[in-house]
């Protein structure tokens, strides 16, 4: 079964079930400064975890496009992935954990034809924070699974919690045997060895996690997660999620271009190369600090295994290609995109070709020089000099060291990057000075349209729209903001109408002042989330919009006049600009 088949059975069946499909959040997090990507579907539905209401209701499905880059010196393997499409649904104080069960099963025996003996579970076995969990154990006998392929394990097992603090709780997880031998008698699913792999995981999220421990929820909700590509992977029969439809041209695209055959390169290539397009498609763009600095790490480390396989460069595009080609069928806007996408990984390429070249040339005397003075080990300053000087990430004077069995000294680097962030967050800070630099009442005004703006291009262009900076002086405003097109006339009209209409409705503009994990809750937008500290000022404009930021503001939207777009142009690659008045 494709993966595009096994994505719509699983939302046909939970919307039969009463669920309602909502869509893909992006992989970059909207609000959340907790994490760098959304690594689960349960992420952008944290408020409603929590207790608020979610508009689509109590029950929900949907996939979720996610990033998870803790793993990403083990791609190459049979089974590392940085990007993964995860499939969920939820009940957000609706039903529990039987209600949960009984329809898992139903899908993985029904809808996707998984015979019961291919199936173990394993269930939270009980500890001072929780009781066992006796229910799950007795609604798996009762949906036909038998005791002996039913396990209990404890915290490390099957609890789940994204993080250190958070909604949690014990979870009930399903296993795919592989029908490998058994390593040991002792062997289980909590076992590595290959012969189980874990399909499916039920999270009963009735507890909150913070530094004095755990209390429970206002609701007892479900959070489940189920990896695509690997029930992919599984039901057609394939040992590595490479032999799927989703990556099987790639790889084969680059077993017709390779001079050297190296699978786990192949391997880097293609899964590098999807992960940096899902998230360039999402508005991020290579960097040297925190999400661009990932995907820079993902581009450049997919560049080096290219000229590992001696691929020519220049058929990158023609890689992009095959690759988003056998996508679009689930992500129809990578190929909506296909330029944006190729002109960000083409820059980063040649950036990074022009850094190899001296940064190699720079490795080698290092490494001489190391092997020379009979030394083992590349000391912390020359690996963080190949950073600063040459763009060499550490991780790839590491790769490099060992194949020249030498080791690296990173023992210092923490506090050397450490500076090197600090110099780098000192110029963004005085670019967010410069956006607000005078604030007479005109400018006061300018600066509430931004807010209106911003809010207004989410509804018309999507979710995916966030500022990027702005600058504003008395005579107009600058927007700078996330989205990959031209605007087209329409989309520019109904902007302006739509800020002209948050005008009209002379919407009172709220200061408000609150922790940041609250402002995250409730969604607010933020532009330099780590430039706050814990109690942050946020604008509320009704329902319009809700933004961290430092103000002012005016008190209420019909103070703005007539809001006019003059221009609308491109900024730099996948940022478009905005030139607008007040009259
Ligand atoms: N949130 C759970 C997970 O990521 C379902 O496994």
């Amino acid at each position: 079964m494709k993966a595009i088949e096994i994505r719509n059975k699983y939302l046909k069946f939970f919307e039969n079930h009463g669920h309602k499909v909502i869509p893909s959040a992006p992989v970059i997090p909207e609000n959340d400064p907790s994490v760098l990507f959304t690594t689960a579907g349960m992420q952008p539905l944290v408020p409603y975890l929590l207790g608020e209401k979610h508009p689509a209701g109590t029950r929900l499905t949907d996939f979720q496009k996610c990033v998870r880059t803790n793993d990403i010196d083990e791609v190459g393997d049979n089974r590392h992935l940085t990007y993964f499409e995860m499939l969920g649904n939820w009940s957000l104080g609706d039903y529990f954990k039987e209600e949960s069960i009984a329809m898992s099963y139903e899908f993985l025996t029904k809808e996707l034809q998984i015979p019961n003996e291919k199936l173990s579970v394993t269930c939270f076995a009980g500890d001072e924070d929780c009781d066992r969990d006796n229910v799950a154990f007795e609604a798996w006998k009762k949906a036909g699974i038998p005791e002996e392929r039913i396990y209990f394990f404890g915290k490390d097992d099957n609890w789940w919690i994204a993080g250190e603090e958070g909604p949690c709780g014990p979870d009930t997880e399903m296993f795919y045997d592989t029908g490998k031998e058994k390593c040991s008698p002792e062997c289980n699913p909590s076992c590595g060895c290959g012969k189980y792999v874990e399909i499916w995981n039920n999270v009963f999220m009735e507890f909150y996690k913070d530094k004095n421990g755990y209390s429970k929820l206002k609701q007892q909700n479900v959070d489940t997660g189920l990896g695509l590509e690997r029930m992919a992977m599984l039901l057609q029969g394939k040992k590595t999620p490479f032999e799927i439809e989703l990556f099987a041209p790639v790889m084969e695209k680059l077993v017709n271009l390779q001079k050297v055959d190296l699978i786990q390169s192949r391997r880097i290539v293609a899964e590098h190369l999807r992960s940096s397009m899902m998230i360039i498609e999402d508005g991020g763009r290579p960097s040297n600090v925190d999400r661009g600095y990932i995907l820079r790490r993902l581009l450049r480390r997919m560049t080096r295994h290219l000229n590992k396989l001696e691929i020519d460069l220049s058929v990158l595009p023609e890689i992009i290609d095959v690759s988003i080609d056998s996508l679009k069928e689930l992500y129809p806007e990578l190929d909506a995109n296909r330029d944006i996408i190729k002109t960000v990984i083409i820059e980063e390429k040649d950036k990074f070709v022009k850094t190899l070249q001296n940064g190699e040339k720079e490795f080698e005397k290092v490494a001489n020089r190391a092997k020379n003075a009979g030394k083992k080990v590349i000391e912390t300053e020359a690996v963080f000099n190949l950073y600063e000087t040459y763009g060499f990430p550490p991780e790839m004077t590491e790769e490099l060291a060992k194949e020249q069995g030498l080791e690296v000294d990173m023992s210092d680097y923490q506090r050397l990057f450490a500076e090197h962030q600090a110099k780098s967050r000192m110029g963004s800070e005085q670019k967010f000075k410069g956006g607000l630099a005078s604030t007479g009442e005109v400018e006061t005004k300018y600066h509430t349209a931004t807010h209106l703006l911003n809010a207004a291009l989410k509804v018309v262009l999507g979710e995916h729209v966030h500022q990027k900076g702005s600058n504003i002086t008395a005579d107009r405003m600058r927007f700078d903001f996330s989205h990959g097109a031209k605007m087209t006339d329409e989309e520019k009209q109904k902007t302006e109408d739509l800020v002209n209409e948050y005008i009209s409705q002379n919407i009172p503009v709220e200061k408000l002042e609150m922790k940041k994990e609250e402002a995250i809750e409730l969604g607010a937008e933020a532009m330099f989330l780590d430039k706050y500290g814990d109690i942050v000022t946020v604008y509320k404009i009704g329902d319009v919009s809700l933004e961290l930021c430092g103000g002012p503001h005016v008190k209420s939207t019909g103070e703005l006049g007539h809001f006019k777009i003059k221009k609308e142009e491109a900024s730099s690659a996948g940022v478009r600009r905005i030139k607008a008045i007040l009259e």
